[in-house]
């Protein structure tokens, strides 16, 4: 029987979540016709369950609700949920409610959460120090090379190394190439000297930062905008997307559009939890995170350019665009991270990264 009481709870929930994202949505300037589809699809894949579900995968997340991140994770619970009739619910923790960057990777392992989209550079901490290639400074010209290899034998090799640590790899998702932030203009990598910057915890974003001269900052995403805003550190390296989402445009002077490196998610789940699902379940979980995939790496490109506009419609941040030859100094000052974080990563993975680009 669905009670009154639940009917009554889910269409606040409903509400609330439209609420939140029409706000975001507000926020980025999306066409209007892009915010009701995403509502009306919001509404039409609201699912009312009957029966008790057999199986609850908590999910957690540390980015904002209304980011394509958010959007797409909670498309794949509708999905999960309609299309397995109830028997799988997912309950999905945004925004750090439930654990911080580091926090969340070992509730994973432990098996207090069963699903993470966490970033590429979050599993250096793990001993997992393969995926730090991913923060090599401009690696990658574009997403389609990124895709390369996310897709290609490199991705499957990582996701292996991730079963080593009881975590099951699932998909990679995009989120956008990064630039620099700080309380003082940024338009070549001198200026970078001296300052301090808050960096994701991988240990190639560490060197990147020592390369430039300036002083890295190891802190979790849901602390960046507060440690800006009160000077403990002077500036952030993040996409677009997040630099919105989190206001940081709002306590940051001066944006540079580097480009320096690419940011992406790795959608992971607890491996026992993983292979003890029923092949039918497991299936129609994968089917409903291709389909959340595709949204996901959409909307962020469509939001990128948006999120853009805003910062700049903002009038709170100045934002610069290096020349062709002030990003080849970039390049040529960051180039020897590759040569020191060599050993890190693994040279014969390294090897074959590169093949597979050229
Ligand atoms: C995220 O986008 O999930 C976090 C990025 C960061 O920690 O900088």
């Amino acid at each position: 029987m669905i009670t009154a009481n639940f009917i009554s709870c889910r269409v606040l929930s409903i509400f609330s979540c439209v609420e939140k994202r029409l706000s975001f949505l507000a926020k980025s300037q999306l066409s209007r016709v892009t915010a009701l589809g995403l509502v009306t699809g919001l509404l039409s894949g609201t699912v009312c369950h009957a029966v008790e579900p057999e199986i609850v995968i908590k999910f957690s997340h540390v980015a904002a609700i209304g980011t394509p991140k958010s959007i797409s994770i909670e498309h794949f619970k509708r999905q999960v949920e309609l299309k397995t009739n109830g028997r799988i619910r997912v309950d999905v923790y945004p925004n750090s409610v439930l654990y911080k960057d580091k926090e969340e990777l070992e509730a994973l392992q432990m098996g207090a959460v069963q699903m993470l989209a966490p970033t590429l550079s979050k599993f250096g901490s793990l001993g997992i120090k393969e995926f730090e290639l991913f923060d090599l400074p401009y690696l990658f010209a574009n997403r389609s090379e990124v895709t390369k290899i996310t897709e290609g034998p490199v991705g499957k090799k990582l996701f292996s190394i991730l079963e080593t640590k009881g975590i099951k790899g699932l998909a990679f998702w995009d989120n956008g190439f990064k630039m620099m932030s700080a309380n003082k203009a940024i338009h070549v990598p001198a200026d970078m000297k001296g300052m301090k910057i808050r960096i994701q915890g991988s240990k190639v974003l560490d060197e990147q930062m020592r390369t430039l001269g300036a002083n890295p900052q190891v802190m979790s995403f849901s602390e960046m905008a507060q440690a800006l805003q009160s000077g403990v550190v002077d500036g952030a390296e993040n996409p677009p997307l997040n630099f919105f989402s989190q206001k940081i445009y709002e306590v940051q002077k001066y944006l540079c559009v580097t480009n320096h490196g690419y940011l992406g998610f790795v959608v992971i789940a607890n491996k026992r939890f993983w292979d003890r699902l029923p092949a039918d379940l497991k299936q129609t979980l994968e089917n409903a995170l291709t389909e959340a995939g595709k949204l996901n790496d959409s909307l962020t490109e469509k939001e990128s350019a948006a999120a853009m506009t805003a910062i700049r419609n903002s009038g709170k941040t100045q934002i610069y665009q290096p020349s062709p030859d002030e990003i080849k100094l970039w390049k040529i000052t960051l180039l020897p991270v590759h040569k020191k974080m060599e050993d890190r990563i693994g040279a014969s993975l390294l090897q074959q990264v590169h093949k597979e680009l050229k």
